[in-house]
């Protein structure tokens, strides 16, 4: 087993050990012991192990009329305001207070979603998270970022709300679907490229099914380091979007049909084949990563223009003097962040 102490504005323990769920009822209890709980999961997640949790609930003595659940169809259409508003009506119903729990079972949108209502609901009500799926193990479930979309954009709404507990098991990884798997594998490069270079050459050698845990472990172990510094991402927390402003860019050009660990795959590549054009970045670095990507099955680029992806990105930044805060690599292992004036992307990734 390993326990990770996140130390932000509230203190947290990552807990990641193989069969993890059955006891998940003994973590919640000793956290907080006379709570109602309200597991919030999706269609996916819910016959896999919903009733695997519940029942660790009950095992540890939370009875099962304190503990109610909420389904919402699996998809990242549901980080919606129309589900927030189910989720709300679910808790209401559930007579969820300010001293009971909320569980987040599921993958990053769960994740989301569950945060951000917990966040809002009264104010503020605690929340649990267990991740299932690699993305949200090693990123998402880690660091108090939750929110929806709106028809305007992703992760348009949402809050700073640190969970209680992230309650990680890694036999959950044995459920996921080849796609989804190497989605939070490219968010693992974006870890060992921007922050840790032997990591990335163990992955680049090695067999990942020898070290999947120490995988999990390391990356959670990073993003607790980078949060624990920046907790509300004004500077170092940047450094986890390497990737990911010509990924976005990918995602809404494909009306989010490239998911959002092959959009970060490719955004990856071309921000650091640009940066290596700049002599801002060591020769050869893009073509490692590419490797890498390639051989973990994600995609290395795409049939969007510096145009294209240039104005997705700028967004609402047209404006003159607006700037854009670059997370480049100076070599693998090794990133820095770089602004530059919003208007002047097109000709930095050209
Ligand atoms: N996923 C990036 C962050 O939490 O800052």
């Amino acid at each position: 087993m390993q326990n990770l102490h996140v130390s932000t504005s509230h203190p947290y323990d990552v807990v990641i050990e193989k069969g993890l769920l059955d006891r998940a009822g003994d973590w919640i209890v000793r956290l907080r012991p006379n709570a109602r709980i309200a597991v919030i999961t999706d269609s996916n997640v819910a016959p896999l192990y919903l009733e695997r949790v519940i029942l660790s609930l009950t095992h540890a003595g939370v009875g099962r009329e304190r503990v109610a659940h909420f389904i919402f169809p699996a998809g990242e259409q549901s980080k919606s305001m129309e589900t927030l508003s189910r989720v709300y009506a679910f808790l209401a119903a559930s007579k969820i207070s300010r001293s009971d729990l909320v569980i987040a079972l599921g993958g990053g949108v769960t994740g989301d979603l569950t945060g951000y209502a917990a966040a809002t609901w009264l104010r503020g009500t605690d929340f649990v998270q267990i991740p299932t799926t690699l993305l949200a193990q090693i990123d998402s479930s880690v660091g108090g970022k939750t929110g929806i979309d709106l028809p305007q954009g992703k992760n348009l709404v949402g809050a700073f709300h640190q969970p209680r507990l992230v309650l990680i098991d890694p036999d959950t990884l044995s459920t996921l679907t080849a796609e989804i798997f190497a989605d939070g594998m490219a968010e693992a490069v974006k870890y060992a490229a921007a922050f840790d270079g032997a990591l990335f050459e163990r992955l680049e050698k090695e067999s990942l099914r020898a070290f999947l845990e120490q995988l999990i472990t390391r990356c959670v172990d990073i993003k607790r380091l980078v949060v624990q510094e920046d907790e509300f991402d004004k500077g170092g927390r940047m450094l986890l979007n390497f990737g990911h402003t010509l990924g976005h860019s990918v995602e809404r050009l494909s009306e989010y049909q490239i998911s959002h660990g092959s959009a970060v795959a490719i955004g990856m590549v071309l921000i650091t084949r640009a940066a290596e054009k700049k002599g801002l970045c060591k020769p050869g670095t893009a073509s490692r990563i590419e490797a890498l990507l390639i051989s973990l099955g994600l995609p290395v680029s795409c049939e969007y223009t510096p145009g294209q992806l240039a104005s997705a990105a700028v967004g609402d930044k047209k404006t003159s003097g607006a700037t854009l805060t670059l997370a480049l690599l100076r070599e693998l292992g090794e990133g820095f962040l770089h602004p530059i004036e919003a208007q002047s992307l097109l000709e930095f990734i050209q």
